[in-house]
């Protein structure tokens, strides 16, 4: 029970890998979890034995921040993340804004929030993505905005370090989860040979181990660094990519 009796935030928690993450913590004795999503109806379905405040609204909205009270947290998961692609050459800026406005200024404004509500001691994991690290053709915004999240996890981490509050990101490659589904070219396959067998031919192209994560999996290795087993690690990026960036 490493979460007994904590308070955690966790934003994008109604699907995928934020989803997986309030399991965690519920699973591990969290006693109460602010959960925020953009979708009402998904983030209303979850059953989590624990008590929940749903917090419904965009994280890229200033707005909302200044609308919602957490009052004092424990943990802070900064997940909410939109997916999208397009070489520089032909990319809208308008796709440009929709994805750094979550990714980047969600990001942003989120950790802001958790930095003014957490205690000393408290622990904070920013999701990333190995496309902030690695540069391929097509992930300019998206990659932009994971590059530009890293950073501004390390100096969180750095202004944080006084207080005894840690804050690390998690980079993973790829993971099985609905975001994909608003990827054209995974969309399109998935429809001809099933949604299984695409994830299977995507992590065969570029993957060394042959597989994307579960979103289990990432919650488990955020849970960790959230944990006070990684009581000394502050700043870092766990790269968690099947070997994706070698
Ligand atoms: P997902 O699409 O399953 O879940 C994302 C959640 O965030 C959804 O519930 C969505 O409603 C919410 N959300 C999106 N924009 C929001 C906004 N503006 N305000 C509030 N909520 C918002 O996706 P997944 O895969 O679980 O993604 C979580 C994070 O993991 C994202 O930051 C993503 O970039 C990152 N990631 C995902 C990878 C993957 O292959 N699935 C790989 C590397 C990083």
């Amino acid at each position: 029970m490493r979460f007994a009796g904590k308070s955690a935030l966790v934003t994008g928690a109604a699907s995928g890998i934020g989803r997986a993450c309030a399991d965690r913590l519920a699973s591990e004795g969290a006693e109460r979890l602010l959960l925020v999503d953009r979708n009402a109806e998904a983030l209303r379905e979850l059953k989590l034995g624990c008590e929940v405040s749903p917090l419904f609204g965009d994280v890229g909205d200033p707005g909302f921040w200044a609308s919602v009270d957490l009052g004092n947290i424990d943990l802070a998961v900064i997940n909410a993340g939109v997916a999208g692609a397009g070489m520089i050459a032909d990319l809208d800026f308008a796709e440009w804004r929709r994805i750094l406005s979550v990714n980047l200024d969600g990001a942003f404004l989120s950790l802001q929030a958790a930095l003014r509500a957490i205690g000393d001691g408290g622990s904070i994991v920013t999701v990333a993505s190995a496309a902030g690290l690695k540069p391929e053709p097509g992930v300019a915004a998206y990659g932009a905005s994971k590059a530009g999240l890293i950073q501004l996890t390390k100096v969180a981490a750095k202004e944080a370090a006084s207080r005894g509050v840690r804050v690390n990101a998690i980079a993973p490659g790829g993971v099985e989860t609905p975001v994909w589904d608003a990827v054209s070219m995974f969309a399109d396959r998935a429809r001809e040979i099933g949604r299984d067998a695409a994830f299977a031919e995507l992590a065969a192209m570029a993957t060394p181990l042959r597989r994307y994560a579960t979103a289990i999996e990432i919650a488990e290795q955020i849970a960790f660094l959230l944990s006070d087993q990684a009581s000394t690690i502050t700043g870092s990026v766990l790269l968690s990519d099947g070997g994706y960036t070698l």
